[in-house]
């Protein structure tokens, strides 16, 4: 039986985004799901019912009708009880939940036997589970539109400029907490020009601050920061004085300020003090990212941007929604991807697999049984840390892979042996012609070696993409055989109809090869282009 997927109109106030957008409702339908979108659901996002009809959505007038018919029901924000009220009795609901932070929200969705998959308690170090990682997607929308807010509020450039009516400056930016979203607001700082700082408490993204054009401040106090799961945790007294006096003194220097610590389960960490927002130079502004959990300055009002002292506090709450057509477009490509792996067999319909270590932790309440919070995973499978794609290109190591061990100096020269040892049999047994065919193979082999060893791994797909399109070198052989001998000749030293026809074809598709190489090439290295 093909289950219906309903997407109602977010009720939050002020929640621009919507669940899915229509590109994603056509590969839903790929599916064998059918699709229902509350009128208006998209408004916020800029799609509109006739975009989702387009799609092969079907448009319902009412909250009542869509929650009623649906079997499946897509939300970003977790529903309100008015919500769960409407829901019909065995259905399944994918979206925002926090069930640590709404026991009651648990109850009233158990008492209607409900399956939900929260998407904020994926378990993220899954390698598998990044594709549906809603909270990275999220933060990283919300690190970038900070930054703009912040550039908005601000009463200068952020890059320095040098202009006939006179020299500017370039922005100082300052990051506090270098997680996702962090990394996210200092790709975006440096990109527009500004001089970026940041800090964390967790020491392991030094590298990633620096691969994106910021420069990482050190507390000066020895003490672990992580708190596992690449989490924080609460620092001591002692590490938290020489934090605040270090952020004191990179206060006086910022312009701006962009606070994303956070602490899981935890009140936001109290980084920035008032005295500190009075130390700043008037004109400054102050990003609170952490505003819903309490706020990282103690000036902050969530949902607000107020001036104290001169400087403009940002603590707006609904970062991520004020991008909403970007953050729904993502957010929708993220539930597509748990949708995949809940429907397998692409039937239309869904099964829940608690074998299964991510939907097992997504899933908190099972046909009314709360199942949350979930066993530890068996064997945490530790994925790389999420990076923007710029970090990606950039942060890759200098030289070669360098994930084998080095090997011992007694095997090295055992190494070395043997091949000085074959040299020296091909030299002197192997014919004349050999040799000249073997130097430049030697030869070619080391430069190549030296070539691609000094390309950085991310970018081996485009140099993968035109080595293919100059191995179409095969093209000459072609050549050779398909055009007639220099300088005339008899027709009997004309080849073959059959070879002919063998170099033809695979000048045709050595061709293909051959262009198709140099295109995906070029589009590849588009991608790492700014
Ligand atoms: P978050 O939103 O909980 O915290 C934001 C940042 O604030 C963290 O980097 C944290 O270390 C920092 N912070 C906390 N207290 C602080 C303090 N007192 N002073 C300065 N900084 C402080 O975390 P988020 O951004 O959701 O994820 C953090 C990390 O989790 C990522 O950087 C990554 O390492 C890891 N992660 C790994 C994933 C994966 O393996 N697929 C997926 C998502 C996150």
């Amino acid at each position: 039986m093909t289950l219906l997927i309903g997407i109602p109109l977010e009720t939050a106030t002020g929640e621009r985004r919507v669940a899915t957008v229509p590109e994603v409702v056509e590969k839903l339908i790929k599916l064998g799901f059918a699709v229902a979108v509350q009128s208006d659901a998209g408004a916020g996002a800029n799609f509109g019912d006739g975009d989702y009809r387009a799609a092969g959505a079907e448009v319902v007038a009412t909250a009542a009708e869509l929650w009623a018919r649906s079997d499946i029901v897509f939300k970003v924000r977790p529903p309100s009880s008015e919500e769960v009220a409407l829901m019909r009795e065995g259905s399944t609901l994918i979206g925002f939940v926090w069930p640590g932070q709404n026991p009651e929200l648990m109850q009233q969705l158990a008492a209607k036997q409900a399956t939900v998959l929260a998407i904020d308690s994926l378990p993220r170090t899954l390698s598998r589970a990044q594709k549906m990682d809603a909270l990275t997607s999220m933060a990283g929308i919300s690190g970038y539109r900070a930054v703009i807010e912040a550039a908005h509020a601000f009463g200068r450039f952020l890059n320095g400029q040098v202009t006939a009516a006179g020299k500017v400056p370039p922005a100082r930016v300052f990051i506090a907490g270098a997680g996702v979203a962090g990394l996210a607001a200092i790709g975006t700082a440096a990109s527009l020009g500004a001089i970026v700082r940041a800090n964390d408490t967790r020491a392991e993204v030094a590298d990633q601050v620096k691969s994106l054009g910021g420069e990482f401040v050190k507390v000066d106090y020895d003490e672990e920061g992580s708190g596992g799961g690449g989490y924080a945790k609460v620092m001591s007294e002692g590490f938290q004085q020489a934090q605040r006096a270090m952020y004191a003194q990179q206060a006086k220097d910022a312009d701006i300020i962009i606070t994303t610590a956070l602490i899981p389960g935890k009140p936001a960490p109290k980084l920035i003090t008032a005295e500190m927002v009075q130390s700043m130079k008037p004109g400054s502004v102050i990003v609170d990212m952490a505003a819903e959990q309490g706020g990282n300055c103690e000036l902050t009002v969530p949902g607000e941007a107020v001036v104290r002292h001169g400087v403009t506090i940002v603590g707006y709450t609904d970062l991520a929604s004020r991008l909403a057509r970007q953050s729904s477009t993502l957010y929708g490509n993220n539930l597509l991807r748990v949708v995949e792996e809940l429907c397998k067999a692409k039937d239309g319909t869904i099964n829940v697999d608690f074998d299964d270590d991510a939907i097992r932790g997504l899933t908190v309440i099972e046909e009314g049984n709360i199942t949350w919070p979930p066993p530890p995973i068996r064997q945490p499978a530790v994925a790389p840390k999420p990076q923007p794609a710029a970090a990606a290109a950039a942060a890759a190591p200098k030289k070669g892979h360098g994930s084998s061990e080095p090997m011992s100096a007694k095997s090295l020269a055992i190494v070395f042996g043997i091949g000085a040892l074959a040299f020296l049999m091909v030299g002197l047994y192997a014919p004349a012609t050999f040799l000249s065919h073997f130097t430049v193979f030697a030869l070619a082999c080391f430069i190549g070696y030296m070539v691609i060893w000094n390309v950085t791994p991310s970018l081996h797909t485009p140099l993968m993409s035109v080595t293919n399109a100059i191995s179409s070198i095969i093209a000459i052989g072609a050549l050779v055989q398909v055009a007639p001998p220099l300088g005339g000749s008899a027709v009997g030293d004309r080849p073959s109809g059959l070879i002919l026809g063998l170099a033809v074809g695979a000048l045709a598709l050595t061709a293909v090869n051959m262009f198709g190489g140099f295109a995906v090439t070029r589009r590849m290295l588009a991608m790492f282009r700014k």
